[in-house]
Order: C-alpha cells, then structure tokens, then sequence
C-alpha cells in the first residue's frame, strides 16, 4: 500500500480514464470509485468502495468524498456535443465536484482538463501551459472554464487544484496524430499519481502527454511542478503511420476535432445558414 496517496474519491470511474487510473491506484489505502453508470468489475469490499450518483448532485458528492485525501475528477462528456450538455456535465459538474470537496475539506482536486484547450493552435507551435486557451470547440471551451473553476478554489479557499490537460489516452497510438498526442497508461497513472501526491501546489495545469518525439506540448510544468517526466514515446510506433500524412503539413493541433465540420453538428440553432 502506497499511505501517501491515502483515501482517494475517483469521479467518472467506468470511463476510459477511470479504468487506468482504478488500476493504477490499486496501491492507495481506499479508493471511492464514483460513476452514474454501474463500474465494468465490482468494487473490492476491502480497499473500494462504489458509489453510484451524478456529479452535480452536491449532496451526493460531499457524501463520497467525506474522508478522502483527494479527489481525482474525470467525469465528464469527454467529446464533442452540444454547448448546454457539455455545460452541465463539464462546467456545473466540475462546480460541484469543487464545492463538495470544499464542504468535506478534501486537501487536494485533480481535474481531468485537455489538450483541446489550445487545440487550435497550429501543430508548429509549442504550447506552454500558460499560454491564453484556443480551444478547438465547444468541448475545449468547457475544460477551460472548469480549469478556471479550479484556480477560482485555489485563489479563494486555498485548496490545492491540479488540471491535466491529457493527451490521447490509448494502449498504443491508432492515428497519426497520436505520434505527437499519445498519453500511455502508464504515463497516465504517473502523472496522476504525481499531481496526488506533488508538494507546494496552488494552482498547477500541465499536458499529459507521453514524451513523444513530435509533441506540441511543453512538459516543464509535469516536471517542475509535480516532479513527473513521462517515460512512454510514441515514436517506436511511427513506421506504423505514413510520413507524408497530411495532418504534419500544418493545421490546428486538434486536427480532425478543430474546424467548422467539427463544429457543424453541434452549432446551436441548427447551425445552418441563410
Ligand atoms: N480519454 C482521453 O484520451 C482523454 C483526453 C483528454 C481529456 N480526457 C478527459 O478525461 C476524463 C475522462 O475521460 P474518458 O475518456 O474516461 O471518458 P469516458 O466517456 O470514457 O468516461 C467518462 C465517465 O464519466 C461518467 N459521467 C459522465 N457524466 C457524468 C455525471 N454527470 N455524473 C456521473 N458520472 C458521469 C460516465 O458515465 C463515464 O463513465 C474526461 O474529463 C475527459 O474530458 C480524456
């Protein structure tokens, strides 16, 4: 068991990112595994515990997280949809999830933000954390807005907020663009367990992203920050992809996420025009 980590409430825990980290954290005292939908393996009665309810019920929340250390947030619509859903599950959700871990007096929050905050910057640029958000959509704007939520808390009832922006997480890269965007699972597991676990933190946001030769994003954050340096590069995969792919021509880093098709189906209104 590793104590530093201690009790952790994990939200959207039957998620993608849920399962890795769920695996990931087997070495934590307790682990509070949080979803609205039923978990893909039972909860362990001895080191889990399953709880079955909506992050923007507050109550709820503050229930599940009474005891813990910290809070790691994943749950979210993890995709492209339309402004009013994404605000409610990304935006009031991350509100919630905050002000609960606040009336519990849970120390830390780690937040799932994303990579497509700056998805629109060109794939020729090497974003640093804090450079001002170019989300790629209406699902980037929304982790931007929960990434304020989270330094709001820090500034104003000094609680300890980490937002990873993660890469692609995948067992191994399935498209080119995963060449630059790949998050291994064990890197996943490393920075999770970092941002749990890193000293001195206020506000921290950092990529999560493996340490892929062709990546557009800095990693000193991960490293300064919360003493991290991922291990995993997706260029041991590259002669899988093509060269000459298009997508390292140039465009937006989100590639096929960024631009109006993208958009298209989600535009409020119906989106068509005159
Ligand atoms: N998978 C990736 O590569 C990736 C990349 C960037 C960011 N992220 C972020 O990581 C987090 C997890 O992503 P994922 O890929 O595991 O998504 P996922 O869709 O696989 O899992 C999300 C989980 O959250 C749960 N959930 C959604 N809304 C909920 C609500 N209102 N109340 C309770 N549970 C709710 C769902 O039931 C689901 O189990 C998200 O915040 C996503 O934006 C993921």
């Amino acid at each position: 068991m590793d104590s530093q980590l201690g009790r952790v409430a994990v939200t959207g825990a039957a998620g993608q990112v849920g399962r890795t980290v769920r695996e990931g954290l087997g070495d934590a005292e307790h682990l509070v595994l949080i979803d609205r939908s039923p978990l893909p393996e039972p909860a362990d009665a001895d080191r889990e515990t399953a709880v079955e309810a909506d992050i923007t019920d507050v109550e709820a929340m503050v229930k599940a997280f009474e005891g813990a250390d910290a809070v790691v947030h994943l749950a979210a619509i993890a995709d492209e949809a339309a402004m009013p859903d994404l605000l409610r599950a990304n935006v009031e959700g991350a509100l919630a999830v905050l002000e609960a871990a606040r009336r519990a007096s849970v120390r830390r929050v780690v937040l799932a933000s994303s990579n497509r905050v700056t998805g629109n910057y060109p794939i020729h640029h090497h974003v640093f954390p804090d450079e001002p958000p170019r989300p790629d959509g209406f699902y980037g704007v929304t982790k931007v807005a929960a990434e304020a939520l989270g330094q709001l808390y820090a500034d104003t009832y000094g609680m300890q907020v980490v937002a990873l922006r993660i890469g692609s997480l995948e067992e191994q890269p399935t498209e080119t663009r995963h060449l630059a965007t790949w998050l291994s699972p064990r890197d996943c597991v490393g920075f999770v367990k970092a941002a749990l676990t890193a000293d001195n933190v206020n506000f921290v946001a950092a990529y999560a992203v493996s340490a892929n030769a062709r990546r557009f994003w800095d990693l000193t954050a991960g490293e300064n920050e919360l003493g991290y340096r991922p291990v995993d590069d997706a260029a041991v995969y590259s002669g899988e992809f093509p060269d000459d792919d298009p997508f390292w021509h140039g465009g937006p880093q989100g590639g096929a996420f960024a631009g109006p098709e993208a958009l298209a189906p989600h535009l409020p209104g119906g989106g068509t025009q005159e």
